[in-house]
């Protein structure tokens, strides 16, 4: 199956965000990444709320926004403002995620969780069936521009296990170092949505990436 494609909007163009969301709209790729980072959970800052208003007036993309924020449950009504799609949440910024999972579908939006690289997929055991997305951190969340950690391969294999034997219908999300190498093996591992940042913007012709990347 076709990954979706989810290009993270931390590395495009800041002084020229138009022009990036319109490639984005003109390209195929899925929906729009979101990265909002308040230099407590992850040691840097991104941008916040009048940012994602700005970008959801231009995008014709579903948005889906990653809050690598500590207490991200004070913010639900807030991202559901701006016409997100998908809200994720890291799992270990929420003490009581089954409530905050609650909240968001409460909002209207879709529910997702984040696992770090060094969070077990087991400890999602018990909430599977209430998500509808997982997002496994390829990197140490909080910069773009990483190397993949490739012992998330035989993560995404293990989290593909459980959601097919628990009959979640949720989908598997990969985030950092995402590129025309690591690509294929995500996919072969079970990944559904590819996020990527750096790769796309960077790139010579960032259409025809994303037109690459869903080939696969
Ligand atoms: C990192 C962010 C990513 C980041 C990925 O904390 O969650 O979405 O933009 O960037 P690349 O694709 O460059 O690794
Ligand atoms: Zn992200």
């Amino acid at each position: 199956m076709k990954p979706l494609i989810s290009p993270s909007l931390l590395s495009a163009n800041f002084l020229d965000l138009k022009t990036d969301i319109q490639m984005i709209n003109a390209s195929e790729a899925d929906w729009l990444h979101l990265d909002i980072m308040d230099g407590v959970f992850v040691p840097n800052i991104s941008f916040g709320f009048p940012v994602i208003k700005a970008v959801a007036k231009e995008c014709k993309k579903p948005l889906d926004v990653h809050l690598m924020i500590v207490h991200p449950e004070n913010y639900i009504s807030q991202v559901a403002a701006t016409g997100a799609m998908m809200m994720n949440v890291h799992y270990e910024a929420c003490v009581h995620l089954h409530r905050t999972i609650q909240q968001i579908h409460d909002a209207g939006m879709k529910a997702g969780v984040t696992l770090n690289p060094s969070t077990p997929v087991c400890l999602l055991e018990d909430i599977i069936c209430d998500v509808d997305m997982v997002l496994l951190m390829s990197v140490n969340p909080g910069f773009g521009g990483q190397k993949f950690i490739e012992e998330i391969l035989a993560k995404t294999r293990r989290l593909r296990r459980m959601i097919d034997e628990s009959g979640s219908k949720a989908l598997i999300q990969i985030d950092g170092g995402v590129n025309a190498e690591t690509a294929p093996l995500l996919v072969e591992a079970g990944a559904d949505v590819l996020v990527s940042g750096s790769y796309i913007f960077k790139a010579a012709d960032p259409i025809a990436t994303i037109h690459d990347l869903k080939q696969l």
